[in-house]
């Protein structure tokens, strides 16, 4: 199950800590909600994905998770998933904009629709956006807490994904920088975690690719891939006070994808 192996039997890096984790009913999300509650600490999981996200919170037991409806791109369901939060146990610590979705892959920006740019931009930024704002509602009175973005290696390079995933990717690095620069002064954090390709169904959707495909894809490092544990444990770091004056990061997962050229240079790979 996703998340069980990332668990080291340390000591719980999240101990009383509540987070509240967009999309978390499958994938990325899921896996966060789960390795975060190994760590000790208790998770409401908001997304559109009601009966999914409500066995994944029957799966890690209702004292520790609690499901909530909310489309991201909605600020009344937002702002219900907070309040929620602070009813149900009086304090928000971590804020994990998860949620997102592509568009389906076109190679020409002509077939592109303005409607489907904008649902995209929607979910992905507007819903960033909103998440992070009420986030910040509760987070400046209390004088304190983390917001984790997940972005993308599309945060930092074109070409990979559509024209509207790229965008949206690259708007939430720089909307991590500006609250970023503006919530310091609360004692809030707000970063960023930018994974590479793992097979997960938005992308499985996107590429029309199953796993043992994606096992074939490039990686700079050798004899390692990246699963969604690893974004769950950079989400760790990232959510604990072991990342105390980690802020504005844009912290890429990646393997050296977004820093590296493998077509031209000294250690460029035959084709
Ligand atoms: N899988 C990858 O390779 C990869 C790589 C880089 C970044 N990411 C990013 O990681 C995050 C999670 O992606 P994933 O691969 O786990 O995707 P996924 O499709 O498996 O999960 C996305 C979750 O978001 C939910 N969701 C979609 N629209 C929503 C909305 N409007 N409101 C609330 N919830 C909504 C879905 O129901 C689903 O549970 C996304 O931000 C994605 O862009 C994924």
């Amino acid at each position: 199950m996703a998340g069980d192996s990332a668990v080291s039997s340390a000591a719980p890096r999240l101990e009383g800590k509540v987070a509240l984790i967009t999309g978390g009913a499958q994938g990325i999300g899921e896996c966060i909600a789960r390795v975060f509650t190994k760590h000790g600490a208790k998770v409401i999981i908001a997304d559109i994905q009601d009966d999914l996200a409500q066995s994944v919170c029957q799966d890690l037991g209702p004292e520790l998770a609690t499901f909530v409806h909310c489309d991201v791109a909605n600020e009344s369901d937002i702002e219900n998933a907070i309040n929620t939060t602070i009813a149900k146990h009086g304090k928000l610590d971590i804020m994990i904009n998860n949620a997102a979705v592509a568009d389906e892959a076109k190679t020409s920006i002509l077939d592109n629709k303005k409607s489907e740019f904008e649902r995209v931009i929607s979910v992905n930024l507007t819903g960033v956006f909103l998440g992070t704002k009420h986030a910040a509602r509760v987070m400046i009175p209390a004088q304190k807490g983390s917001i984790i973005t997940i972005g993308s290696v599309c945060s930092s390079v074109g070409g990979v994904a559509s024209h509207a995933y790229t965008s949206s990717k690259h708007a939430t690095v720089g909307l991590t920088r500006n609250v970023a620069a503006e919530l310091g002064k609360f004692g809030i954090r707000v970063n960023c975690i930018s994974p590479y390709f793992i097979v997960t169904p938005l992308w499985m959707d996107f590429f029309k690719m199953d796993k043992e495909a994606a096992s074939g894809l490039y990686t700079n490092l050798k004899g390692v891939s990246l699963e969604l544990e690893d974004v769950a444990e950079a989400a760790i770091y990232l959510a604990s006070d072991e990342s105390k004056y980690v802020s504005g990061h844009n912290l890429a997962l990646d393997g050296g994808f977004t820093a590296i050229n493998p077509a031209f240079g000294l250690f460029a790979r035959p084709v």
